[in-house]
């Protein structure tokens, strides 16, 4: 497997790891490296990815710059390899909100993560990465988003995955894509307080949306993620009727 590594954002690389048997089009898995004085990784990716997405972000940063390794909830794709990145980036924390951290992290990290209260910063020296709760969105309790407050990039995770191996980045629809994949999924939690969790992502308004599976969107950010929210609920009420 071959990982890819265009640069989608000033400082900001997509890497991307195509996987033709997930799904009928394949699927991408996505990391992203935030370039900025402290370093972060955002997704580890699967422990089987970890030799190919290593060798990418050694090409940008060495392993020992690598300060922060964030994810968006605690499933393998997200943060399988969290370990064998602690291992090879020896000054390199995990970073997590606190449900994530209390729940599950504490115990599963080999060392101890840092964790952020809803709103809260990190600095990273020319990067700001506000971590964000969006408990059930896209689907565990522990859930959340980090938005890159100078250029406006929300790492949104499997919120608006599609599948394929779309261009890594685009102003096309992306909302369409995502609903035929999450139809076919059933990944997104349906919890009543789902659409005003995208709402708030989308009051944001974000310039580029970093999305963990298929392009990067660089169009109407918040009316794609409204639409997610209006998708969320339009499944919740036909579920009621
Ligand atoms: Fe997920
Ligand atoms: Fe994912």
């Amino acid at each position: 497997m071959e990982t890819r590594v265009p640069e989608i954002a000033d400082g900001v690389y997509r890497l991307s790891t195509f996987v033709p048997d997930v799904s009928p089009d394949g699927f991408t898995f996505n990391q992203f490296l935030i370039d900025a004085e402290e370093p972060m990784l955002f997704h580890t990716g699967q422990r089987s990815l970890f030799p190919a997405v290593a060798a990418a972000v050694g090409r940008i940063v060495p392993m020992e710059r690598l300060r922060w390794i964030g994810f968006g909830h605690v499933e393998a794709d997200e943060c399988g390899a969290m370990n064998a990145w602690l291992a090879a980036a020896p000054n390199a924390v995990i970073v997590h909100g606190r449900l994530a951290c209390d729940v599950s992290l504490n115990d599963l990290a080999d060392r101890p993560p840092r964790a952020l209260a809803d709103g809260e910063v990190l600095d990273l020296g020319g990067k700001r990465m506000r971590w964000l709760d969006t408990p059930h969105v896209p689907h565990g309790w522990e859930a959340g988003a980090f938005y890159e407050e100078t250029a406006a990039t929300l790492f949104c995770g499997d919120l608006l995955t599609h599948t394929g191996d779309p261009a890594p980045i685009t102003e096309a629809d992306v909302l369409g894509p995502a609903v035929a994949a999450d139809e076919m999924f059933g990944a997104m939690s349906l919890a009543p307080s789902s659409g005003e969790t995208l709402r708030r992502l989308a009051r944001l308004a974000p310039r580029t949306l970093a999305l963990m599976h298929g392009s990067s969107f660089a169009g109407d950010c918040a009316r794609a993620l409204t639409g997610l929210g209006d998708y969320c609920e339009r499944r919740i009420a036909a579920a009621e009727t």
